[in-house]
């Protein structure tokens, strides 16, 4: 049988949510990444820094930025090695600063997507996938990647309606 897994990151504490600052116990990326790995059977494996970023929002947002400057490639909790028993990947990330957190990259780029099909999707206040989907083409080179979903992260627990049939959609043959 296919398998699936969503690997994602998601940031909880302070976040800019509908215009202004929450503390997010749950992350907005997480909630719509279990979402689809319930609806599809996936697994799930969580991109973690190993130096966690700032609770505070205008902290993070700096030193993410810097990160995104340098193309950084922070140093994970835990490094994913393989993909090896996975059809379809499910790639979730809040938009930082117009494409995918560095620790995704850093994840990313160490895994083989040769022949695999990727669905990357992402929250956002505004931006949508940004320049993210194209991120996702050149890092995971060789996968079939299918048309991204964007969902606004203040709307992220109200969005099954959009998350359920396009995960459905990216699992079919
Ligand atoms: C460091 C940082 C940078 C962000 N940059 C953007 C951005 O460029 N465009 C945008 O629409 N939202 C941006 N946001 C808002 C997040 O994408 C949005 O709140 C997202 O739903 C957070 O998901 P999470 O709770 O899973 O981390 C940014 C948030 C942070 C913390």
């Amino acid at each position: 049988m296919a398998k699936s897994l969503v690997i994602y990151f998601s940031h909880r504490g302070e976040n800019y949510w509908n215009g202004s600052i929450k503390n997010l116990v749950k992350g907005n990326t997480e909630i719509v990444a279990e979402m689809i790995a319930e609806a599809v059977h996936a697994d799930l494996f969580e991109v973690e820094r190993a130096k966690p970023y700032p609770v505070s929002y205008d902290a993070c947002t700096k030193e993410a930025q810097e990160e995104a400057r340098a193309k950084a490639r922070p140093e994970l909790v835990y490094g994913l090695e393989s993909i090896d028993e996975y059809d379809t990947i499910f790639i979730g990330y809040p938009n930082w600063w117009g494409t995918m957190p560095m620790p995704m990259f850093a994840q990313l780029e160490r895994l083989n997507f040769t022949g695999k099909r990727v669905a990357p999707f992402c929250t956002h206040e505004g931006s949508g996938l940004g320049k993210s989907e194209k991120d996702v083409r050149t890092v995971c080179a060789g996968a079939e990647v299918v048309k991204g979903l964007a969902i606004k992260g203040a709307e992220a627990a109200e969005s099954a309606q959009y998350v359920i049939p396009w995960a459905r959609a990216a699992v079919q043959d």
